[in-house]
């Protein structure tokens, strides 16, 4: 079958993927989440795994998909949690860190330890921000190979261009979620992958494709530029 084609291109490399949305509580029986499913990171693992890494697959919030064969799966739920799993993972040895998880951007600032009761007519939430997980551990490890995901409705290049620089990224790839046929839930994705400036590499538009075929073109970049 096609799976004797891939290239080997990242034997011996340690590889981190973050996947799926965070689940923030509210209190014990509430909480804010997105509509992440973990797809693009799931597949990233697998197109990973095919090209010859040791790979490990934090997902966070209620990520219902089966754990690839020979990836180790690390289950988390909130933002902070995922950066726990993630610094552990980076400190054990990693070579390349894939960050395709939907962050949630804010989290409460206390968890209601009893479920809340509608005794007011209006309510707020207090919340604060999330750490962020991806430019903490590239800043912690300037020499990782870092890979970001962004979700942008507008500027696609000016926000990507951004995070690439905010970040301390090796490359970022990109969909533009206004657009309906693709992202999110869909099985199939269509992405522009930017580099940082030291590679002076062009832009690369991948065609939309099946998440799978995403991944493997993504590792494939992933393996030559590294
Ligand atoms: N990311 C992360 N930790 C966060 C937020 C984002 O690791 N707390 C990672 C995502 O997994 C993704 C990249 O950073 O790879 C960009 O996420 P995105 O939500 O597009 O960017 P933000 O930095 O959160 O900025 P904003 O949502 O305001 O556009
Ligand atoms: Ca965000």
């Amino acid at each position: 079958k096609a799976k004797l084609m891939v290239p080997q291109s990242l034997v011996g490399k340690k590889v981190t993927i973050t996947a799926g949305p965070t689940v923030e509580a509210i209190d014990p029986v509430r909480f804010l989440s997105n509509h992440s499913t973990g797809k693009m990171g799931f597949a990233l693992a697998r197109a990973c795994r095919d090209a010859g890494a040791e790979v490990t697959l934090i997902a966070g919030g209620k990520v219902d998909l089966t754990t690839p064969l020979d990836v180790q799966r690390v289950n988390v739920l909130s933002a902070n949690d995922m950066l726990q799993a993630a610094s552990q993972s980076a400190a054990a040895g990693c070579d390349i860190f894939i960050a395709t998880a939907a962050v949630a951007d804010y989290r409460t600032r206390d968890a209601a330890p009893q479920k809340i009761k509608k005794t007011q007519d209006e309510m707020t939430l207090d919340l604060v921000k999330n750490p962020d997980i991806l430019a903490t551990i590239s800043h912690t490890y300037p020499d990782m190979f870092m890979v970001g995901f962004a979700a942008e409705t507008q500027d696609v290049e000016k926000y990507a261009r951004g995070k690439l620089a905010s970040k301390d990224l090796d490359m970022i790839a990109c969909n533009d979620v206004s657009r309906k046929d693709i992202g999110f839930a869909s099985d199939e994705n269509a992405m522009t992958v930017f580099f940082a400036d030291k590679y002076q590499q062009e832009p690369e538009a991948l065609d939309k494709a099946s998440k799978d075929d995403i991944a493997q073109q993504l590792v494939a970049l992933i393996g030559n530029t590294i």
